[in-house]
């Protein structure tokens, strides 16, 4: 019998300028699979943070497992209840070890000294458990963000938590890790655990979910069981009104070519890409992840060294040893990971917006003129209908996807010719994702050649004009979008894997 957990009503936090929370209200049984959906910035990860002891609540009551939780709920004190959270920015410790990282705050000791060798192999089990096959003595920095993500889960899990909230887990996950994270989350739920599964990918919903609760601007607006609803109903219900098109194409003609890049070679993922990108064109990078594209975005833009290869733009070949460089010639790139490349989340949104931009606000005599500054951070933050109490917040205060639309919008202040985005709409909700696809549109019109990575097809079939598919640090074929299929996809984007398969 499944039996109510959690019971959180009249709940209502505000920060300073903002009331991310509105008298929500909110329950979840043991069993169940509940999908909490909303808009950037709707308070998911505040609610959900007041549930596990992060933040405290303003008003109203929390109740879990039958007890009338008091105001200070601490992150430990909620742990001792049961209650484990996966935060949607990776909270890792860089320098520490994959079990060190698991069991932080926990240590395993003997006679008051860390027992490495007990944390490994405590640590070994979990990991093999969940068939993550990853080295528990591994430094965390040293492995890549979907391998980090998973660390993430199994330290949720190796709490025994009996709720479990997992807010965006898949964003960085590989598609053959999100089917082990959606058979983990069936077993748990089997065991009657109780988890709260935040996701802007709408379409995963129907593989493990079981109810929704959907809110906006942080009101409680829904609560339904997952079978009794359409998709139809739950966008609308989360974005306040219909979307018409989720992947508003724009045609115009293509114009000369500006970019071209022959023969470049970087470390083991960029193996002798060679692409054009034409004035006037959004060309989508497909793969699987590991497949080097955010690398060959990097060796583009000088973020890495490269071996060999050329960069041309404009037909002229440029030399590139740096971002800087990258930036002075008009190639901007929006990286991947907002928090550790793209932002600095203790400036505020308005000091984010103008350090990219700072060659224009300061002019010739390097003095900062605030009335440009003002200008370009304005229509940054109208552009993208960045949701803020204020542009002096720190950028860190944003709720994901708010951080992700700053990312983007600081390059666009500038007069850039080739603007490379890389996974630009991850954890974004469904009515941004629109506007970023427009603003993609809107740089392809102004005549800039757009390039961008993406691992959710639909968008890349759906906004591309070429796609050009990579394995294995390799480009394997390029298809026109209008006539491509998912299919041919994946083909390409298995193509040495599949050939592995076939010599077995
Ligand atoms: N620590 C904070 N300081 C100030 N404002 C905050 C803080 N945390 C959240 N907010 C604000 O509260 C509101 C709700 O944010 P929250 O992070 O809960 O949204 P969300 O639904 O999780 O969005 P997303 O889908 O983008 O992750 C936003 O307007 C956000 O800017
Ligand atoms: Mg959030």
């Amino acid at each position: 019998m499944s039996e109510c957990i959690v019971k959180m009503e009249h709940v209502s936090k505000t920060f300073p300028g903002v009331k991310a929370l509105d008298d929500v209200s909110f329950s979840l049984n043991s069993g169940e699979v509940m999908a909490l959906l909303g808009e950037n910035g709707a308070g998911k990860s505040t609610l959900m943070k007041i549930l596990s002891g992060v933040y405290t609540r303003d008003e109203g009551s929390l109740v879990v497992f039958g007890q009338s939780i008091p105001d200070q709920l601490t992150p430990k004190k909620a742990q001792e209840l049961g209650i484990a959270i996966i935060h949607q920015e990776l909270n890792m410790c860089g320098h520490l070890t994959v079990a060190e990282n698991i069991f932080l705050g926990r240590e395993k000791t003997r006679l008051t000294v860390l027992s490495q060798h007990e944390m490994n192999e405590e640590a070994k089990k979990i990991l093999d458990e969940l068939r993550i096959d990853i080295n528990p003595t591994t430094i965390i920095s040293d492995l890549p963000v979907s391998k980090q993500q998973m660390v993430e889960i199994a330290k949720a899990l190796s709490t025994n938590a009996k709720i479990l909230i997992m807010d965006e887990p898949t964003s960085a996950l590989t598609s053959k890790e999100i089917d082990e994270l959606f058979r983990i989350i069936r077993q748990l739920r089997d065991q009657g655990k109780g988890i709260v599964y935040i996701s802007h990918r709408l379409e995963e919903l129907s593989h493990i979910v079981d109810s929704v609760t959907i809110m906006r601007d942080g009101k409680f607006i829904l609560n339904s069981k997952f079978s009794d609803t359409t998709m139809q109903e739950i966008i609308s219900n989360m974005v306040g009104r219909e979307i018409k098109e989720k992947f508003p194409r724009v045609e115009c003609a293509r114009g000369e070519k500006l970019l071209e890049i022959r023969h470049l070679n970087a470390g083991k993922s960029v193996r002798d890409i060679s692409l054009d990108v034409y004035a006037g064109e959004i060309v989508g990078i497909a793969g699987l992840m590991g497949a080097g594209r955010t690398e060959t975005t990097r060796a583009i833009f000088g973020a890495d060294p490269k071996e060999s290869g050329e960069i041309i733009l404009n037909g002229e070949a440029l030399k590139i040893n740096g971002p800087l460089d990258a930036i002075r010639h008009g190639l901007v790139l929006a990286p991947e990971d907002r928090k550790k490349d793209g932002l600095c989340t203790k400036l505020s949104i308005r000091e984010n917006i103008a350090l990219p931009n700072l060659d224009a606000i300061c002019g010739k005599l390097g003095v900062v003129n605030r009335k440009i500054e003002h200008r370009i951070v304005k229509e940054a933050v109208r552009n993208f209908s960045i949701k803020m109490s204020s542009a002096e917040a720190d950028a860190g205060s944003l709720s994901g996807g708010n951080q992700q639309k700053v990312v983007v919008s600081k390059w666009l202040a500038r007069n850039s010719k080739v603007v490379i985005f890389d996974e630009p709409t991850r954890g974004i909700d469904v009515a941004a994702k629109v506007e970023i696809y427009n603003l993609m549109n809107q740089l392809k019109l102004q005549g800039i050649g757009v390039l961008f990575v993406s691992s959710e097809m639909p968008e890349i079939l759906g906004i591309s004009d070429r796609i050009i598919v990579m394995c294995d640090g390799r480009i394997t074929g390029e298809l026109d979008a209008k006539t491509a299929t998912q299919n041919e996809i994946l083909e390409l984007a298995t193509r040495f894997e599949s050939k592995m398969e076939v010599q077995q």
